[in-house]
């Protein structure tokens, strides 16, 4: 439970949480100068909270071609795909089949997670009447901290996310797979490349726009990537000193932020306590949460619902990240949405105060979540090119960009704010489906250099 400071009224409160969640101009700052740092560590190899990465592939050149199979595994649904690549730029998904994943496989056993993706593989390749004399190349996008070690191979450093299933932390996700293909006698598959998320993301958008040299997640998680000189990454010297290699930042787990007692109560009620606290503060699967906290605490404290000691907001997940996405959304005089949320938790009595708090502590949630992801963003632009002289792609996927209003825009400004006209140099694009196409160019790329 948040320590409660000794705040009485309302007032004090509400301007307690403003600034508490409040990011300066002079706090992004910050964050970029930290940023750098953490960078700079992950890179030469020191302890820090940015791992860095190397993916073992740059950027595509929009010549490569075929047809893949690609894997998507990383937020609550499962997905198989399969993609064209026509080698003009164009990547089409031709098929799709989604699976919701039970938390029982999410935090059973390595057997059971691999077993669970096996199963649905089999489905696909049924329902899609794949012709099993083929060998059809398949790309994992295995969106988790992966240390890999060339572009097939590459063992679980540690589960986000929610996940734990056992067994996996430490060992090469590929082998598992195979292990598990195996096993349900699927022998048309060939494993070629495997990719975190944010990679698959760059490689899909630069694939048709070379200008993208950033690809970014604000989905269930958060995370970035970008191409990196070969000779800045001291912890993996590559052999042509001119070439670059798209490094895996892993920047959920950037620690330098400072956490309000909601985050720090959060983070201890986390199955991962003690890491990925950026991501804790900026995406999807937690904001909801931090939300629930703090009005959990107005409760307590007799702030809100004419001071009833209602229970709707006790339990842990009982204020989804999508709930807060219809409270944003919400324009009208007598916020409409935010009443009808209210009432779907069993709460009657509902004043205009009551609304007009739950909708601004979403946009003080919401509107820092943003700022810290802006920051982010700007950060990596800097450290890639500090004058922001040359034209730069963002591209960027993810349920919390896509769909919570506001947040693209609120971005966009904090890029503004830190580089000013130069901004005009910078475009965010959201890249749809990026994920999963990106794996299937990376495993075009695995099967062309291996020619
Ligand atoms: C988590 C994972 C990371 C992934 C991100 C977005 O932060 O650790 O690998 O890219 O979520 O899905």
């Amino acid at each position: 439970m948040a320590s409660a400071s000794p705040i009485i009224g309302f007032d004090e409160f509400a301007a307690y949480l403003n600034k508490i969640f409040k990011i300066t101009l002079s706090d992004i700052k910050i964050l970029i100068r930290e940023f750098h740092t953490e960078m700079q560590k992950g890179l030469t190899g020191y302890e820090s909270s940015l791992k860095m990465i190397p993916s073992y592939v740059d950027r595509p050149n929009g010549k490569e071609k075929g047809q893949y199979i690609a894997l998507d595994l990383g937020g609550t649904n499962f997905r198989v795909l399969s993609v064209e690549l026509d080698g003009r730029g164009n990547a089409s998904v031709t098929a799709v089949s989604k699976f919701a994943i039970d938390i029982a496989d999410m935090q059973g056993t390595a057997e059971q997670l691999f077993g669970f993706i096996a199963n649905c593989i089999h489905q696909f390749i049924e329902e899609n009447q794949l012709d099993k004399r083929i060998q059809y190349d398949l790309a994992f996008t295995f969106s988790f901290p992966v240390d890999q070690t060339n572009i097939a191979a590459g063992k679980l450093l540690v589960w986000t996310k929610g996940f734990t299933a056992k067994g996996v932390e430490g060992e090469d996700v590929i082998v598992l797979l195979n292990e598990a293909l195996k096993k349900k006698d699927i022998h048309c598959i060939r494993v070629a490349a495997l990719a975190n998320d944010t990679v698959g993301t760059l490689v899909a958008r630069s694939y048709k726009d070379p200008s993208c040299d950033l690809g970014v997640i604000l989905g269930t998680g958060t995370n970035a990537c970008y191409p990196e000189k070969l000779v800045n990454i001291q912890k993996w010297r590559g052999l042509d000193p001119k070439g670059h290699m798209i490094i895996n930042m892993e920047w959920g787990n950037f620690n330098k932020l400072r956490l309000t007692n909601y985050d720090k109560d959060l983070d201890l009620a986390s199955p991962n306590t003690g890491a990925q606290f950026l991501e804790k503060m900026v995406s999807g699967m937690y904001l909801g949460e931090i939300t629930r906290l703090v009005v959990q605490d107005m409760i307590h404290r007799g702030l809100i619902f004419l001071g009833s000691k209602c229970t709707a907001f006790e339990k842990k997940g009982s204020l989804l990240t999508e709930n807060m996405s219809l409270v944003a959304e919400d324009n009208s005089a007598n916020l409409g949405e935010v009443e009808f949320f209210l009432k779907s938790k069993g709460i009657t009595n509902i004043t205009a105060h009551d609304k007009n708090i739950l909708k601004h502590v979403c946009d003080l949630v919401s509107t820092r979540a943003a700022k810290i992801s802006g920051g982010s963003i700007a950060a990596v632009l800097s450290w890639m090119d500090p004058e922001l002289k040359n034209k730069h792609t963002v591209g960027i996927d993810g349920s919390l960009f896509e769909k919570y209003p506001g947040f693209a825009r609120k971005i966009k400004a904090t890029c503004k704010d830190v580089f000013g006209e130069n901004a005009l140099n910078i475009e965010i694009v959201h890249a749809k489906d990026g994920s999963g196409k990106g794996a299937a160019i990376i495993a075009a790329v695995a099967a062309q250099s291996e020619k």
